[in-house]
């Protein structure tokens, strides 16, 4: 990963719809953004979140597992898309996906009914608590993708207009996601503020081809937690607490033709699909996100349980099927059925409780970083004996000699 860079920018803006926010205005480049919060006093609400004013929440801090803002080389991936240069796009595939998002299936999907303002005050307790944090953090996953999608969608315009239109496309259902969720946050008086966070998140640096692999691993596993949790209180109406999910099943289609999209991308950069280069970072994203999904689950299991979901059966459902999809073109993948994996990762989750456990100790900083210290170590020796097991090598893309023809 490339050098990171803090710089402070001042000011603040207006409440804004996520369509509305300015990412030319932020354009980072290759450096990461950070910015101090409102200099004035927080209010903090009686579930102890801190609001910025009335009905506005100031954003979570961020953490290594918290979702975050991406940035990358703008001008590689002009490259990569060029007509000119990368004889491997097949545009006719884009021209027809184009066609698909243009029809947008879901135009009229989001629009809410009255029934979910009651829904909300019907939700008390620990309970509401952990709604909200699930809102916080799915809003500020959406409206990451939407920052992403329609600063590529800006800066492809002369290179690609047809990848361009459909990265400024996926924007759009990006955006109505994250303002969904964010019209859901103001039912708890909790808003974020999108207009702020765009200007004053820190925002992390990926090269292109890594963008490309957490993009599309982000979107198929969307879908997946999406469908599963929608089936799932299909079969269970009784858990069905707030009306959100009943959006899911349509929700979840966007986010499959999204990662549908990236499958053409990985298709039309033979590099990232067909070495041991390869094969060694897929699996290492793919890694990275079960890993960062499964402890963030299992820190949250009071949410899953209270829409009546078990939080490791359905992390696990989600992980396999995820993979499933995922090794159609990605080379090499984990062995997540061995059993041998989710042995490893219910470790984790042990080590990792313990760590935050001690992070709630009431003594100094350094004697926390020490008694964390063992279990930071084997968590990294458990991630490393995950990362080492038999992955399996998959993809069903071929290369011949001529790299213009790509036969799947
Ligand atoms: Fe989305
Ligand atoms: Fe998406």
């Amino acid at each position: 990963m490339a050098t990171m860079m803090n710089k402070r920018v001042s000011g603040s803006v207006g409440k804004q719809l996520p369509a509305r926010a300015r990412v030319a205005a932020v354009r980072p480049s290759r450096s990461s953004v950070r910015v101090s919060a409102s200099a004035a006093p927080a209010e903090v609400d009686e579930l102890g979140f801190k609001k910025m004013r009335s009905g506005v929440k100031v954003a979570a801090e961020e953490s290594l597992l918290t979702p975050r803002f991406y940035t990358t080389d703008f001008d590689e991936m002009e490259r990569m898309f060029s007509l000119e240069i990368n004889k491997n796009l097949n545009m006719e595939e884009f021209d027809a996906m184009l066609a698909e998002f243009k029809t947008d299936y879901n135009q009229t999907h989001f629009v809410r009914n009255n029934t979910f303002k009651d829904a909300a005050k019907n939700i008390q307790g620990p309970a509401r608590k952990i709604f909200v944090e699930f809102l916080e953090r799915s809003c500020t996953a959406e409206f990451s993708g939407f920052l992403l999608y329609k600063e590529l969608g800006r800066r492809l315009k002369p290179i690609n207009p047809v990848v361009a239109e459909i990265f400024t496309l996926m924007s759009r259902d990006e955006a109505r996601h994250a303002g969904f969720l964010n019209k859901a946050l103001s039912d708890f008086d909790l808003a974020l503020d999108l207009g702020f966070l765009t200007k004053n998140r820190t925002y992390t640096y990926f090269k292109p081809k890594f963008i490309i692999y957490a993009t599309y691993l982000s979107e198929k596993i969307g879908y997946w937690r999406y469908i599963s949790i929608y089936r799932h209180l299909q079969r269970n109406p009784d858990n069905q607490l707030y009306p959100l999910f009943e959006y899911f099943e349509n929700w979840c289609q966007d986010e499959n033709r999204h990662g549908d999209f990236f499958t053409a991308v990985l298709k039309s950069q033979p590099n990232m699909i067909d070495d041991w280069v390869a094969k060694l970072w897929s699996r290492f994203f793919c890694l990275s996100v079960y890993i960062t999904m499964y402890l963030n689950d299992h820190q949250r299991s009071a949410f899953y349980e209270s829409l009546g979901l078990q939080t490791t059966q359905f992390n696990q459902h989600v992980i396999i099927e995820t993979n499933k999809s995922t090794e159609r073109i990605f080379p090499a993948v984990p062995d997540v059925e061995n059993p041998e994996f989710f042995r490893r990762m219910d470790e984790l989750v042990k080590l990792n409780n313990k760590v935050v456990e001690i992070g709630t100790w009431n003594v100094p900083a350094p004697i926390k970083l020490l008694a964390r210290a063992p279990y930071v170590e084997r968590m990294v020796a458990e991630i490393f004996q995950v990362f080492i097991m038999t992955p399996k090598d998959t993809g069903s893309v071929d290369f011949d000699a001529n790299p213009s023809a790509v036969v799947y």
